[in-house]
C-alpha cells in the first residue's frame, strides 16, 4: 500500500461517500452546540498551513478551528518569505512541513497541486483551494450553512450567479449537490463565464434539471438559494478581459423584491461589487453567518482526520501514462515535471488524476 493511502486526506469531497459528509455535518452541529466539550481534543497536535495564494477566511478559520480544539499552528501565508522564493519545489516544501506537523492545510494557485503534494506527504493534507479547480472545505461550509438554515439538503433549487467558469467554490458545490435528491440548478452568467462543459455533462448524465440564463432578474423568482460569486480577476488572461466582465451582476434591494421570502443568499466571500452593501440588512443575507459556520465545519474535519476515524479515500484510481501530457495548461504536471502522469480511463479520452481535465489521446 503506498504511504498516502494511510491518511485521510481531503482533496476532493467526492472521493468520500455522502454518509461521510453527513457525519461531518452532524459533528459540526454538535461542536457548535457545545464547543467546550472539544476545547482540548487536539491538545499537543500541530497544524501546518501552507498558503501560496491570498486568503483571509479560509486560512484564519482553519487556524481558529485548530486553536479552538486546543492545538497549535505553524506555516506561511506568503511563499516569498519561505524557501519557495529560493526555488524549492512543491514536493520538498510539503514533504518537510509534513514531517513537522500532524496535519497540513494547503492553498495553491495551480490546479491539482494539493493532490500532487499528498502523493509524498507524511501526514494528512486538506485542500484549501487548488487554482480554479476545487475548494472542498468551502463546500462543506456551504453544505453546513444550508443544512442549518434550510433544515435539509434535498429538493433545493440553487441559483449560481457570476463567474461560473473560474469559481472553484461553484464547481465543488455543484458536484456536491448532485449527491442530494431533487437538486435543481439555475446557472446565471455571461456566455464568457459559463460553467465548464465537464460539469454540465455531469449534470446531464445524472439527469439533473439545469438551466443557463444571462439575466439574474429573470432567475431570482424561482430559487431557494442564491449563491453569488466574485468575478475571479486573478484567473483572467488580461485586464481587458476582466474589465469586460466586471460588474456584470449586482444584487441589490430592488432585485430582491421579486425573490422568495425564505430565499437564502450565500457568497463564499470576499465580495467586490456583486452584492450591494444595502443587502447586508436583509434577513435573507446569510453570507456572514456562512463564514462563521465554516469555522465549525473545519473543527469537525480536523477532529475527524486527527482521530483517523474512517477509511482513507484512494488518491490514485488509474495508472501512469508516461507519454501523455494533460491538455490543461493550468495543471500542476506542467509546473512540477517530476510528477508521474496519472490518468484514469482506458479509451481515447483520459482524465487527469490531478486536475480532472479530459485529454484526447
Ligand atoms: C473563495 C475562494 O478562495 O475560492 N473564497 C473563500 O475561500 N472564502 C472565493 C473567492 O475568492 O472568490
Amino acid at each position: 500500500m503506498p504511504d498516502y493511502e494511510k491518511y485521510i486526506n481531503l482533496i476532493d469531497l467526492n472521493d468520500y461517500p455522502v454518509s461521510w459528509w453527513n457525519e461531518l455535518l452532524s459533528l459540526a452541529h454538535e461542536i457548535k452546540q457545545s464547543p467546550e466539550d472539544y476545547a482540548k481534543s487536539c491538545d499537543g497536535r500541530i497544524m501546518g498551513t501552507l498558503f501560496y495564494e491570498p486568503s483571509t477566511r479560509t486560512q484564519m478559520s482553519f487556524q481558529t478551528a485548530m486553536l479552538r480544539l486546543g492545538g497549535t499552528i505553524i506555516g506561511f501565508d506568503n511563499p516569498a518569505t519561505s524557501s519557495v522564493a529560493k526555488g524549492e519545489n512543491l514536493k520538498d516544501t510539503t514533504k518537510i512541513v509534513s514531517g513537522y506537523a500532524d496535519i497540513m492545510v494547503m492553498r495553491h494557485p495551480v490546479e491539482g497541486s494539493v493532490k500532487a503534494a499528498a502523493l509524498t506527504a507524511d501526514c494528512p493534507i486538506i485542500n484549501a483551494g487548488d487554482g480554479g479547480h476545487l475548494h472542498p472545505t468551502q463546500t462543506l461550509t456551504d453544505l453546513f450553512t444550508l443544512k442549518e438554515e434550510k433544515g435539509t439538503l434535498e429538493n433545493l433549487t440553487i441559483g449560481f450567479c457570476g463567474d461560473l467558469k473560474n469559481g472553484r467554490t461553484v464547481h465543488s458545490l455543484i458536484k456536491a449537490m448532485t449527491c442530494y435528491k431533487g437538486s435543481r440548478f439555475i446557472l446565471v452568467s455571461t456566455p464568457e463565464l459559463a460553467l465548464p462543459t465537464y460539469i454540465k455533462d455531469m449534470l446531464s448524465a445524472g439527469g439533473f434539471y439545469y438551466k443557463e440564463v444571462t439575466s439574474l432578474d429573470e432567475a431570482i423568482v424561482d430559487i431557494d438559494v442564491l449563491y453569488m460569486t466574485r468575478i475571479q480577476q486573478e484567473r483572467f488572461a488580461s485586464e481587458r478581459e476582466y474589465l469586460e466582465q466586471k460588474g456584470a451582476y449586482i444584487l441589490d434591494k430592488n432585485k430582491l423584491k421579486r425573490a422568495k421570502s425564505d430565499l437564502i443568499i450565500l457568497h463564499p466571500l470576499p465580495r467586490v461589487d456583486e452584492i450591494a452593501i444595502e443587502v447586508d440588512e436583509d434577513p435573507r443575507a446569510m453570507y456572514f453567518e456562512q463564514a462563521r459556520y465554516g469555522m465549525y465545519i473545519r473543527m469537525a474535519l480536523i477532529y475527524k482526520i486527527l482521530r483517523n476515524s474512517g477509511k482513507p479515500a484512494p488518491l490514485i484510481k488509474g495508472r501512469v501514462h508516461k507519454d501523455v501530457e494533460c491538455s490543461n495548461p493550468r495543471c500542476i504536471t506542467h509546473k512540477e515535471r517530476y510528477l508521474p502522469h496519472y490518468f484514469e480511463g482506458s479509451s481515447d479520452i483520459l482524465t487527469c488524476e490531478y486536475c480532472d481535465n479530459r485529454t484526447l489521446v
